[in-house]
């Protein structure tokens, strides 16, 4: 619906109002939440009086420049190179363009030379709004940005707000933290090239007066950008929370010549009604969308060598793993670091992207052949961005590094790191990535990518400020896998960045899998994994077991328990299966059987995250679309609860959200369920101090 002042969007179950303020030329957020919260007075009303700042300061508004606003936080900020900072533009009506799903309000200042367009999009099926920045220079002068968030969010809150992010350093990623913030300033940021390890580019709100758990209207917000960004919450002087979200240019500001557009990454907002739980399933029907048709391919079982074999690779004991990986259900072996010369360890190799000849004595294609005639596809690591010094890239093409003239390369990982903003740079992967693909019978990529820039420049790249060098990795990065894609739609590509260093919308949107964490070890992975799915979806996540104990986490878990915690995602192994005995490999071949008769279940259903990996018991329902099919994957922690473990009664997950009147059948015990029962008391997991995870398949009758 369109007023001349308002506008609505609706997704499927929400619904964001927009309208011009009265006191000044910004437009302000007037309702965000279920369908009918645009009817009565906005929540976000305010009194209109101000005293030491201006009405502008104090808006709800969906986007507003310093200048306009002067005090408490602007979206935007930008002046003529070596004047004055400060936009004030006004409304230009006859530019607004809407449709049932889409919204765009135009801001002019024809002083400094700028035109500012607010984007808006509901995304069908989903309840997420897609919102992002076009900022045109229209002036004759170029002009200088300091600050171009996306979109700015006004959160209705009546006591604060309570933030829950997800925070970590490598091989910690995903961890949830809340934090209270009543009053002042709270920022998440990466300045890496990479979304980073530290924090996701996602936050979730709700009011603190309400509680964190439950039906709890709850607010999110993910970046879709692979390179450095920044959130930035305010609870505001008069009790507001506002979030601005947006990238973090390299140089500090970047130009925008006379004639340009930059368009802002896009901000995706979400709403559910059913609190964080309800916000992660909002996001995972949002990733599904933005997999596609590659939602219709099966995620295959994987094999990778890595965490057995390290740089050790040759095809000997690689063909072992594989014999044995195929004789479990693996239906996929992928061969990590290590396979291309020079790589005996992490000081060479990188940028020199040929099979090894020392490795592969019979050759790669022979090979490979032996791979496939187990019945199983074949993979390969890569690191398109990466460069060792030893490298012959590196001699051919020194200039291709990022550097500061006459300062000194750090080394981390002692790699460098290729500006994969130059076009030739990006010629040059897409070249090698389309040999690899052609010349060999690939059909897995994993792209890896170990560390963030330190001296990062481009010598006679011109003013640094136009140089603009984060917004052009990332434009390479998707090039790159924008290519693979469109030339080579059969080859799956998984995302990683040591462990989930880059994990956000646009990677997700281009890959089939991402790399969470290169912690493996049970009980780490559990947290690791609970937190990753506040934000995303499980068939986004790839998971393998490994041997216990593990390298980060020496807590003892069962095999049982490294499987259910892989499948939980996209189940893959990554132990040295070779030490495995027999009764183990047993026991994997009937959990890797038993995934692959739930896995669409798993990848495609709707979720239900059944208390947390602090507690004795926590488990994750999913329920496959239409309802017919409930899986649970179960774990003991081993965390004592006060409960007897032998015997003692069983410990029970209530599952949530179905039918009470249904009923169920667990096919491998037999038992029959109402629906009632197993939401009023639950499924039962006897556990003791063996049996620690359980996955349970309810067919609905
Ligand atoms: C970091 C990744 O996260 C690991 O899984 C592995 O691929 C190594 N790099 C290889 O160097």
């Amino acid at each position: 619906m369109t007023s001349h002042d308002r506008w609505i969007l609706r997704t499927e179950n929400t619904t964001y109002a927009v309208a011009l303020a009265t006191e000044g030329p910004w437009a302000e957020l007037t309702a965000w939440g279920p369908h009918g919260a645009e009817t009565g007075p906005s929540p976000l009303d305010w009194s209109g009086r101000t005293h030491f700042i201006t009405p502008a300061d104090a808006a709800p508004a969906e986007y507003i420049p310093y200048g306009l606003r002067p005090f408490t936080g602007a979206d935007l900020v930008a002046q003529r190179p070596g004047e004055e900072r400060g936009v004030w533009w006004t409304f230009s009506p006859e530019q607004t363009e809407t449709t049932d799903d889409t919204l765009r309000l135009v801001f002019d200042d024809e002083v400094l030379g700028l035109r500012v367009a607010l984007c808006y999009e509901a995304v069908p099926g989903s309840d997420v709004i897609l919102r992002w920045s076009e900022l045109t220079c229209t002036g004759e002068d170029e002009l200088r940005l300091e600050r171009f968030d996306s979109a700015a969010v006004n959160v209705p809150v009546t006591a604060g707000a309570r933030l829950t992010f997800l925070t970590g350093q490598w091989a910690q990623e995903f961890q949830r933290t809340e934090l209270e913030l009543t009053r002042g300033r709270f920022e998440m940021a990466s300045t890496q090239a990479v979304p980073g390890h530290a924090y996701a580019p996602w936050l979730a709100v709700q009011d603190a007066a309400h509680p964190a758990d439950g039906k709890t209207p709850t607010y999110g917000v993910a970046l879709e950008w692979s390179g450095n960004w920044h959130i930035t919450t305010d609870a505001e002087p008069g009790g507001a929370v506002r979030i601005r979200a947006g990238r973090l240019p390299h140089e500090g500001a970047v130009r925008l010549a006379a004639g340009a557009t930059l368009t802002t990454p896009r901000l995706a907002c979400a709403f559910s009604p059913e609190g964080i739980d309800g916000l992660a399933r909002v996001w995972h029907r949002y990733e599904r969308h933005l997999t596609g048709d590659r939602m219709n391919r099966t995620r295959k079982v994987l094999y990778n060598s890595w965490e057995a074999t390290g740089f050790d690779v040759e095809a000997g004991s690689q063909l072992e793993l594989a014999g044995i990986a195929a004789g479990l259900g693996a239906e996929l072996f992928v061969v990590d670091d290590g396979w291309f010369p020079g790589r005996h360890d992490d000081t060479g190799g990188l940028g020199d992207w040929y099979p090894d000849p020392a490795a592969f004595p019979q050759g790669f294609d022979h090979f490979i052949g032996e791979i496939r005639s187990l019945g199983m596809d074949f993979g390969i690591w890569v690191e398109p961005e990466a460069i060792s010094p030893k490298s012959a890239l590196h001699s051919e093409h020194p200039e291709w590094v990022y550097r500061v003239e006459g300062r000194p390369a750090t080394l981390v990982r002692n790699q460098l790191l290729l500006d994969l903003g130059r076009e030739d740079v990006q010629d040059f992967v897409i070249t090698t990535l389309d040999r690899l693909l052609t010349d060999h019978a690939i059909s897995y990529l994993k792209w890896d990518m170990n560390r963030p820039p330190t001296e990062r420049g481009r010598p006679g790249g011109g003013p640094v400020e136009k140089q603009d060098l984060d917004a052009a990795h990332v434009a390479g990065y998707l090039r790159v896998l924008d290519h693979l894609r469109a030339h080579h739609p059969n080859v799956t590509v998984e995302g990683c960045a040591g462990g989930g260093a880059r994990i956000e919308h646009a990677t997700i949107a281009r890959t089939d899998v991402v790399w969470p964490s290169d912690n493996t070890a049970p009980l780490d992975r559990l947290a690791i994994q609970f937190g990753y799915l506040l934000a995303h979806a499980p068939h986004t996540m790839s998971s393998w077991v490994t041997d216990a104990p593990g390298v980060f986490d020496p807590r003892p878990r069962s095999l049982g328990f490294r499987f259910v915690n892989a499948m939980a995602g996209v189940l893959g192994i990554g132990a040295d299966i070779r030490t495995w005995s027999p009764e183990q490999r047993t026991e994997a071949a009937r959990w890797i059987a038993r995934y692959k008769e739930i896995r669409d279940v798993i990848h495609h259903g709707e979720i239900h995250l059944l208390n947390t990996p602090a507690d004795a018991t926590c488990g994750i329902q999913y329920e496959e679309p239409g309802g017919g099919r409930i899986a649970v994957t179960a774990w003991n922690t081993g965390r004592l609860d006060g409960a007897p473990l032998v015997p003692g009664r069983a410990a029970r997950l209530r599952l949530r959200g179905i039918d009470p009147a249904a009923r169920y059948r667990d096919a491998a015990s037999g038992t029959e369920y109402r629906g009632a029962h197993l939401l009023h008391s639950g499924v039962p997991f006897p556990w003791t101090d063996r049996y620690d995870a359980e996955l349970t398949v309810l067919t609905r009758l």
